[in-house]
């Protein structure tokens, strides 16, 4: 699942999603970012999945990034988004790693509201940006949920595949 935001002139944000895995989440999320960003928007690509896959294709130094630095950071410790540059120029990332899978398993005391956290960070930032997205794990968690809640438009990525639709009816 993948979400991505955009914030509107208006001050308002905006995102993306599917449930489907290999859809294209996060080459859609590279794509339109950097896209975005080579014609002159100042973009921040956020990305919450395990796997990372934003992260390596657009961060050269992904490999030595510290763990405090890391979107883990923000949605366990509820501290600043860790934003980085990337090798594209306007483009930003807030990096993931696979510690982020231990997200749904590791004890928290605090679980009021812990589906705003992203949403609290990204709000102190968000008006710096022309457009940020979110690039989702694909699974329903609760850091899906989290980029649902700081995101005000979804885009859904969909396979054009009969079984793929078929196993995922869109509603
Ligand atoms: N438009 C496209 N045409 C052909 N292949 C594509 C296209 N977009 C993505 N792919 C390929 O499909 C595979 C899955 O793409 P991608 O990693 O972007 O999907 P994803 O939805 O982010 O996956 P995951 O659910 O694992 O996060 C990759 O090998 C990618 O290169
Ligand atoms: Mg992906």
């Amino acid at each position: 699942m993948s979400v991505l935001a955009r914030p509107l002139p208006d001050g308002s944000g905006a995102p993306t999603v599917t449930a489907l895995a290999g859809a294209g989440k996060t080459s859609s999320s590279i794509s339109l970012a950097a896209g975005l960003a080579r014609k002159n928007k100042k973009v921040l690509l956020i990305d919450i999945d395990s796997q990372a896959n934003s992260s390596k294709v657009l961060l050269e130094d992904y490999l030595s990034i510290p763990s405090q630095e890391i979107i883990f950071t923000t949605i366990i410790d509820e501290r600043p988004l860790p934003v980085r540059e990337s090798q594209v120029p306007n483009l930003y990332v807030v990096p993931s790693h696979i510690l982020l899978s231990e997200t749904d398993i590791r004890p928290n005391s605090a679980n009021d509201h812990r589906e705003a956290r992203l949403k609290r960070a990204l709000d102190k930032i968000r008006d710096e940006y022309d457009y940020i997205f979110v690039d989702c794990p694909p699974s329903l968690s609760w850091l899906s949920l989290n980029a649902f809640t700081a995101a005000d438009k979804v885009l859904i990525v969909v396979a054009p595949g009969y079984f793929d639709g078929d196993e995922h009816p869109l509603q």
